[in-house]
């Protein structure tokens, strides 16, 4: 499958890690040299994705400020003769960026809602804005790997963790069916958080998917769940019957940079500010 267009949805609220997202994204925070959403766009960049869309709520611009270049600074620093601080900033040549604006946190699924007037290719890449894979090839290279093993043409890949049994109520879970191979698995269904004791599995999903375009129509048709949020998951549940689910389990160390827990455990993988 080749894939030249992701949506990055980082419109969310952040209230895990209040009171810092109050005034900066936490997508902003800093790992080794780059912030945290330069590890996804990167991400993106390898897999040969360069058409890419952050879906953000107001007050959030600095994002995509990072990414753009800035004439007046780099006059500035030059004039100043600051050539080892020019050098440092970086260029994103050859890769268009696109912001749409979620006006409500109504769920993920509502803020990738919120691209599908920009998606011009079959399939698209999802990669959500706190998830971060270390240690080997990364989630959106191991899920496009992944989706040359299945003979669907129209189907959506989600990435899976084996999480521990207490935990399920944090997750969308699979239900698996047939295994593709070891780590792929094709899915006959997904439940939104379920008590340990009703999960039909202990794999829960993570940050990264490859959708069809046809999930776009379902979405607005997903009603939002009990906290008033509309899911993907919902949205993927729904066309399942049409749409057939690939879940892998993929190789490496996940990272919920979305708390400040996860944070720090990914501070220590990846380096502090300015260690790269
Ligand atoms: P999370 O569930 O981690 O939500 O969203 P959050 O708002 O970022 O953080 P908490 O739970 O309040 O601490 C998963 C991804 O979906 C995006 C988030 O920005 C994150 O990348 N998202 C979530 C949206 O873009 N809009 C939403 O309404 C909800």
């Amino acid at each position: 499958m080749k894939i030249t267009q992701a949506i990055l949805p980082v419109a969310g609220l952040g209230t895990r890690f209040l009171p810092w997202t109050k005034a900066v994204p936490k997508e902003l925070l800093p790992l080794g040299n780059r912030p945290i959403i330069a590890h996804i766009v990167d991400e993106c960049i390898e897999a040969g994705i360069r058409d890419i869309c952050f879906v953000i709520s107001h007050g959030k611009e600095a994002i995509l400020q990072y990414f753009q270049d800035d004439p007046r600074l780099e006059a500035a620093l030059k004039k100043r003769g600051k050539t080892d601080a020019l050098r440092r900033l970086p260029h994103y040549k050859n890769v268009r960026f696109h912001v749409v604006y979620q006006e409500e946190q109504l769920g993920d699924g509502h803020a990738i809602l919120q691209a599908m007037g920009w998606i011009t290719s079959p399939h698209v890449a999802v990669l959500f804005g706190d998830d971060l894979f270390v240690g080997a090839a990364s989630g959106i290279q191991q899920l496009l790997a992944a989706s040359e093993k299945v003979k669907d043409r129209e189907c959506a890949l989600v990435a899976v963790e084996n999480i521990p049994r207490e935990d399920t109520r944090h997750y969308g879970v699979i239900d698996p069916d047939g295994a593709v191979d070891r780590r792929l698995k094709k899915v006959k269904g997904l439940v939104e958080k379920p008590d340990p004791a009703k999960a039909p599995s202990t794999l829960g999903i993570v940050g990264r998917y490859i959708i069809p375009r046809s999930i776009f129509a379902a979405l607005p048709r997903v009603r939002a769940g009990k906290d008033g949020e509309i899911r993907l998951i919902d949205a993927l549940i729904a066309q399942l019957k049409t749409v057939p689910i690939y879940a892998l389990e993929c190789a490496g160390t996940r990272i919920d940079t979305g708390t400040p827990e996860g944070y720090a455990k990914a501070v220590k993988l990846l380096g502090g500010i300015g260690v790269s």
